[in-house]
């Protein structure tokens, strides 16, 4: 594509804002339309960067994941550069604890992970400890991204819905949104869990609920957590800034709003055996949203069955770690119409719905 090319991006998630960017920085003139920048998936998250404590087993999805977890201090700074907001990356690395014994060869023994982190529960036995994963607050990263774009020129229309995506002969005409028709050259899906509603997509909401507690202050100075520990159905993110964020569930309940008592319980409880002097800290927020998840739990990138309409949905539990590579790999297809051997095992077409 040549500069000053048009391209409209549908979906002002963490995907379609750090696409965007990698656009706008090569010359596309860019328009993000998002139905609810406030509802997207990238504010509900951990913010983990977490391909090893997530046990995703080698192949390409390894491959994607660690490769974004490289690009992530550099890609970071950069979006920080422009914006002016840091994002909290962190590489604190990340401790997963078990509560039945497994012996592989990195295992870390009862004494070990003890030794490791104070104050675990009486019945983890051992666990893992993953040095590279570490996180980023995505709260902030959400807003950096979005300064940023705007910064650059990326025109960001929040409360816009596509409601459809008309095509003709194998390409994309025009889209309907709920404030007239609109077009451009090419087109970006970055609708997460959403992207049904405007495809024939195999991708469903997997809802996650999610707490946070506070340090109380005079304990501060001195976090008890300075790295993530991500345990048997319950993770537990301590920030640099006094929160701890505690997840999450995983239920298919489609887009059904609120926390549930069922679900804040089985998160305090699960917690509180992991690290139990978390029950006397102060419950600071609770919240929920949907992970876009697809039937392998692996994104969709990449062209679509339409010449001018790129996919770059379906990221399930790793849309925050994958936002980097995710950006660069699709901006570099859309541009240079160059595919990198990675998107190959990401194509639509797996699932030969369309
Ligand atoms: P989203 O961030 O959901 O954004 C999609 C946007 O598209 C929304 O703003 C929506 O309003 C808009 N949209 C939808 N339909 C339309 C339409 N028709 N027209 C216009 N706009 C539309 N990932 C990690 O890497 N690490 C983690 O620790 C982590 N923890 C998570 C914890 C929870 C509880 C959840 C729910 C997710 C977590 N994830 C994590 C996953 C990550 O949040 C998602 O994979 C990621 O946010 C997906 O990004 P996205 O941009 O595709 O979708
Ligand atoms: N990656 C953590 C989650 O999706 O809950």
């Amino acid at each position: 594509m040549q500069s000053g090319s048009e391209i409209i991006v549908i979906g002002g998630g963490v995907i379609g804002l750090a696409t965007a960017i990698e656009l706008r920085l090569l010359g596309a003139e860019v328009t993000i339309l998002c139905q609810s920048f406030k509802a997207a998936a990238g504010h509900a998250a951990a913010g983990m960067l977490a391909p090893q404590a997530e046990q995703i087993p080698a192949g390409a999805m390894l491959d994607l994941c660690l490769a974004s977890r490289d690009l992530y201090p550099k890609w970071v700074q950069k979006i920080e550069s422009i914006s002016g907001v840091d994002a909290g990356y962190w590489q604190s690395g990340i401790l997963a604890p078990r509560y039945t014994d497994e012996q592989g060869s990195d295992w870390l023994d009862t004494r070990s992970i003890h030794d490791r982190q104070a104050g675990l529960g009486e019945s983890v036995v051992g666990g893992y400890w993953h040095p590279a994963d570490g996180q980023v607050d995505n709260r902030a990263l959400m807003r950096s991204l979005l300064i940023a774009s705007q910064s650059l020129g990326v025109k960001f229309q929040d409360g816009v819905e596509v409601t459809t995506i008309h095509r003709s002969q194998g390409r994309v005409t025009h889209l309907e949104t709920s404030q007239g028709e609109m077009s451009a050259q090419h087109y970006i899906l970055a609708t997460g869990a959403w992207s049904q509603q405007l495809l024939p997509l195999p991708i469903v909401p997997r809802k996650g609920q999610m707490l946070s507690v506070l340090v109380p202050s005079d304990r501060r100075d001195n976090l008890p957590l300075r790295q993530v520990l991500f345990g048997e159905e319950i993770y537990i993110v301590p920030r640099q800034d006094g929160r701890i964020i505690i997840g999450a569930t995983s239920e298919y309940v489609g887009f059904a709003a609120h926390n549930t008592l069922q679900g804040v319980d089985r998160l305090m409880t699960n917690a509180i055996r992991l690290f139990p002097s978390l029950r006397d800290f102060p419950i600071h927020e609770t919240w929920w949203g949907f992970r876009p998840a697809t039937p392998d739990e692996l994104p969709i990138l990449g062209a679509s069955n339409d010449a001018n309409l790129t996919l770059a949905t379906g990221h399930y539990r790793n849309g925050i770690l994958l936002a980097p590579i995710t950006a660069k790999l699709i901006a570099d297809l859309v541009w240079h119409q160059q595919a990198d051997n990675l998107l190959s095992s990401f194509s639509w077409q797996r699932f030969e719905l369309i």
